[in-house]
């Protein structure tokens, strides 16, 4: 009997050591990925590899609701671990089974499943949840923008939280299945292929697939009444583009733009490589707001980028974007110059070949027209900080130093760095760093003091210390490019 009293006792003692060490020093994950700039931003514990957004959404009224369904891999033992997310959570499971949820900071929803999840194995996440987003804010910011007759999500660095539950950092990009139910006669624009529309009871179901890797911030949704057309590139590239019935002027000159899509995917591809997407495309909604964004294969424009006739110019910095951005991703958020740096450069190509000026006349006149004492040699495009992200140093001083190093190393090295890169990394992430190294490989030659120049310096490159520039005229202000204002013009970033 005094044997069974202490029963209890070693009952709980073998329950203990039957429990696999794995689970027993299992911990939350972090609440994010360990991005600097944005220390909130995605999480740590596990990595998404796929998507499947179920979604119907009432222009009307805003409302949104569905099921997301995740699916990853554990990277460490799991007690607990969060999704980036601003809508109400009814339901999630784990792997099947009830998961209890709670929000914190920001943007946070904790989900701690019935039984720790051990490091490595695959994890299934159902989140059923519903919300007005336009009701939604975090850090006291909104990036959902609700249309006459619909929303659109498409931001950097952040644009799912107000529709879709994520690990929200580039670092983790995966698949995504996005199907949207709206109300007959409205359409739902997304990434990639549209596999299927089917319509009953009063809506009509988009199926949109995107089946190579992408980033959070690059997975977009438009709601509204859009004219989408379809054709094919000369180099074989599929296109779908969409325009809101609801452009009023700018209806023309947006179309004679992306309509262009296919010509100018092909054009980059002669500087980049084959286009990595099993589509390419465009939408222009009826929005207010000023910039566009290089959504994967899906281009999200502003009607304003079109307000002066067609720009042709913004298509090329953002279809540059699907392989410097969007194929190859950053690491993390300060190695922004590798998106916008090259982007802008490919503006400058694309200008060179209009006649436009050269991508040099270009670089003269953005080094020339400021000068020494201009905040603009402030910003560091190399590690601009969160507030400079988007600057126009960033850009502008950003090209330059893509300039630079193409005087540096020689077109023949320049032009192998731009083609290989995104075959090196194709879908994965690289750093300001690794670009270095990788240039330094394929040209044979140091490049850490060309780059601290241009890059890292909070100053204005010497003249004599920019091999770079080959100011050609000497440090007099260069000869304005013919039509420098339509490219220089920097009303917004993309300006015509
Ligand atoms: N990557 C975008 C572009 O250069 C910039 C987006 C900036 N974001 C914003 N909300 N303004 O085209
Ligand atoms: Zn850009």
């Amino acid at each position: 009997m005094h044997r069974r009293l202490i029963a209890p006792g070693a009952l709980a003692a073998s329950l203990l050591l039957a429990i696999p060490a794995s689970a027993a020093s299992s911990s939350p994950g972090a609440p994010g990925i360990g991005d600097p700039y944005y220390p909130a931003y995605g999480n740590g514990g596990y990595d998404v590899s796929h998507y499947d957004l179920r979604l119907t959404y009432q222009p009307r009224t805003d409302e949104l609701e569905g099921t997301a369904t995740l699916l990853a891999t554990t990277t460490q033992d799991l007690s607990r671990f969060d999704l980036d997310f601003l809508l109400d959570v009814s339901e999630v499971r784990v792997n099947g089974a009830k998961a209890s949820f709670a929000t914190s900071g920001q943007h946070e929803l904790e989900i701690t499943p019935a039984k720790p999840l051990p490091k490595g194995t695959p994890v299934t996440v159902v989140v059923r949840y519903s919300g007005v987003p336009s009701t939604k804010s975090a850090y006291g910011f909104s990036t959902w923008h609700r249309t006459p007759d619909g929303a659109v999500a498409a931001d950097e660095p952040e644009a799912a939280w107000w529709w879709y539950p994520s690990n929200d950092h580039p670092l983790d990009k995966a698949t995504y299945d996005v199907s949207v139910a709206v109300p007959d006669g409205t359409q739902a624009i997304s990434n990639g292929t549209l596999q299927s529309t089917s319509s009953r009871l009063g809506w009509t179901r988009y199926n949109w697939r995107s089946n190579k890797p992408q980033a959070t911030y690059l997975t977009t949704l438009a709601v509204g009444k859009f004219d989408i057309t379809t054709s094919t590139s000369e180099g074989g590239v599929p296109v779908v583009n969409a325009y809101s019935k609801d452009l009023g002027d700018n209806d023309g000159a947006a179309r004679a733009s992306v309509e262009r899509t296919g010509e100018l995917v092909d054009w980059l591809s002669g500087y980049f490589g084959p286009y990595p997407f099993s589509s390419a495309g465009g939408y222009v909604p009826n929005t207010t707001t000023g910039y566009a964004l290089e959504t994967q294969t899906r281009v999200y424009y502003s009607p304003k980028q079109f307000a002066n006739g067609s720009n042709t110019s913004v298509v090329v910095h953002e279809l540059a974007h699907q392989w410097y951005g969007d194929d190859v991703s950053l690491k993390g958020w300060k190695d922004i110059w590798i998106n916008e740096g090259f982007a802008r450069y490919a503006q400058w190509l694309w200008s060179e070949h209009e006649g436009e000026g050269t991508a040099q006349e270009l670089a003269d006149y953005v080094y020339t027209s400021h000068p020494a004492d201009d905040a603009f040699w402030t910003v560091e495009p190399g590690d601009p900080g969160p507030d400079d992200q988007f600057d126009i140093a960033v850009y502008d001083r950003g090209a330059l130093a893509v300039q630079a190093l193409r005087n540096e190393i020689g077109d023949d090295a320049f032009f192998a760095v731009l083609k290989g890169w995104p075959k090196k990394h194709a879908y994965g992430n690289a750093s300001v760093d690794d670009f270095r190294k990788y240039a330094e490989q394929v040209s044979g030659k140091p490049l850490a003091a060309l780059f601290d120049t241009w890059l890292f310096q909070p100053s204005k490159p010497a003249v004599s210390a920019a091999r770079g520039v080959s100011l050609a005229r000497g440090e007099g202000v260069p000869a304005r490019p013919k039509s420098w204002k339509r490219i220089a013009a920097t009303d917004s970033v993309h300006g015509r």
